[in-house]
């Protein structure tokens, strides 16, 4: 299994390309299941969670055209949903990718019956899909929970008046894409703001559906009879552009980073303000300059627009060597703080109470071996790694490559020491 070496110490500084987002390619993939026609995606980001997609695609009969670009470019991927005939996601493919279950809106829509795996938990939580369910069954279908599997059966879909009790990301976009091919119309209320929601409406309204008020908390889908072909441009990465301001305000460094915008990153952008960054948002770039070392900055994770749960992990690292303490609230996933124990490893300050954590900062933390949890809190580790003295190991790293394109190169890019291992 692949490691990271890391030798901490060096500011980083210089420009590197943000990649194409996992979690807008993720459902924008799926959206492909709704037409007969082919769909092209460009800057499809290249990482192991989109070739678990594309393969869960390929083995349902979807023909998949895929071709590398430079770093940082992606991939342009074609995907031709004609000759669909195995509408079932197995739970070899489910259980390493929680985002497949953005397979169930498209396929009971599109072609009537599916069964998809249920996800079952992660290591951040529990993680249900029952709102999916409550929203399919309101548009008509009948759905059972059997032998782990969500067995979803409808001749047509029906428009509804859906109510989610919580506001979910890809239970939004699993609905809004059912809803597209329903009779009559479905609006979704307490739906999920997140600008991947709304890349995805505007990919689906390209197909011709129609949707409008994604980005809102209330979207309206009318129904059409078909969907058509389309091209749609993946939207940048803003976790991934969160994550290397992150990393180069950690270091004390400079970055400019390009082919991304600061209009997704207002609350993070803030936050690194506040610990004292200089930040320039160009028309496609943002530059950030650190001080020498960083304020701590309390926050408290809730969904978009306020603080991102995906970003909290990052910020904890940088809490760990900021001068200060810092209170850190999550409030989306139950069980979210597995990297404080691996930070506390190198050094860090870290006490945790429920969904809790008080970080005060410490003049410097030390290099050691440590494991990666999840996507997020493995970002986490690299950035304490980049920071602390002498070699930092992060073992498990395959969780950094579901979400991270070209991790190593992009930070060798600005003068880490990282080294890849086998
Ligand atoms: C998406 C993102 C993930 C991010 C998360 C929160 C993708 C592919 N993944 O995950 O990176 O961390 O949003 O911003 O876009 N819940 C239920 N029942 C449901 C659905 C959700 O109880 O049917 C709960 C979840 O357990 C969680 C909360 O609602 O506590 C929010 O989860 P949700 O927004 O659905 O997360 P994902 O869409 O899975």
């Amino acid at each position: 299994m692949d490691k990271l070496l890391i030798s901490g110490g060096v500011a980083l500084v210089g420009e590197i390309p943000v990649s194409g987002a996992k979690n807008a390619a993720l459902p924008l993939l799926c959206a492909a299941l709704l037409t007969r026609e082919p769909v092209t995606f460009t800057h499809v980001p290249h990482l192991n969670d989109i070739g678990t997609m594309l393969k869960l695609l390929a083995q349902m009969g979807v023909k998949v055209t895929r071709e590398a670009e430079k770093l940082g470019a992606g991939d342009t991927v074609t995907l031709d949903a004609s000759a669909l005939d195995n509408p079932v996601a197995p739970y070899e493919l489910v259980k390493t990718m929680r985002a497949a279950i953005l397979v169930l809106g498209p396929l009971v829509a599109r072609v009537g019956e599916t069964k998809v795996s249920l996800p079952g938990g992660c290591a951040i939580g529990a993680r249900p899909v029952d709102q999916h369910i409550k929203g399919l069954t309101a548009m008509g279908a009948e759905v059972a929970v059997e032998h782990g599997y969500v067995h979803a059966r409808a001749s047509r879909l029906k428009g509804a008046r859906l109510f989610t009790d919580m506001v979910t990301v890809t239970g939004t976009e699993n609905l809004m894409m059912a809803a597209c091919l329903a009779d009559g119309e479905t609006v979704i209320e307490n739906a999920a703001r997140e600008p991947e929601v709304v890349d995805l409406a505007t990919c689906l309204n390209a197909m011709g559906a129609r949707i409008s008020g994604a980005g809102s908390d209330v979207i309206r889908i009318q129904g059409v009879e078909f969907l058509h072909g389309a091209t749609h441009r993946v939207m940048p990465d803003r976790i991934e552009t969160g994550t290397y301001l992150c990393a180069v305000a950690a270091t004390g460094g400079e970055v400019r980073l390009t082919g991304t915008s600061s209009a997704y990153l207002d609350a993070v952008i803030d936050k690194l303000m506040d610990a004292g960054c200089a930040i320039v948002g160009e028309r496609d770039a943002i530059r950030l300059k650190a001080p020498p070392r960083l304020t701590a900055v309390s926050l408290r994770t809730a969904p978009y627009p306020a603080f991102p749960t995906d970003m909290q992990a990052q910020f904890m690292a940088i809490n760990a060597v900021a001068e200060g303490t810092a209170v850190v609230r999550e409030t989306i996933f139950e069980n979210r703080f597995m990297h404080a124990v691996e930070l506390i490893r190198l050094g860090a300050d870290i006490k945790i109470d429920g969904n809790t954590a008080f970080v005060s900062g410490v003049a410097r933390l030390e290099g050691a071996t440590v494991m990666a949890t999840d996507l997020r809190a493995s970002a986490s580790l690299v950035i304490a790694g980049l920071v602390a003295q002498g070699e930092t190991v992060i073992e498990r790293i395959y969780h950094l490559d579901r979400g991270y394109e070209g991790l190593d190169q992009k930070l060798a890019a600005l003068g880490a020491r990282v080294q890849r291992v086998k």
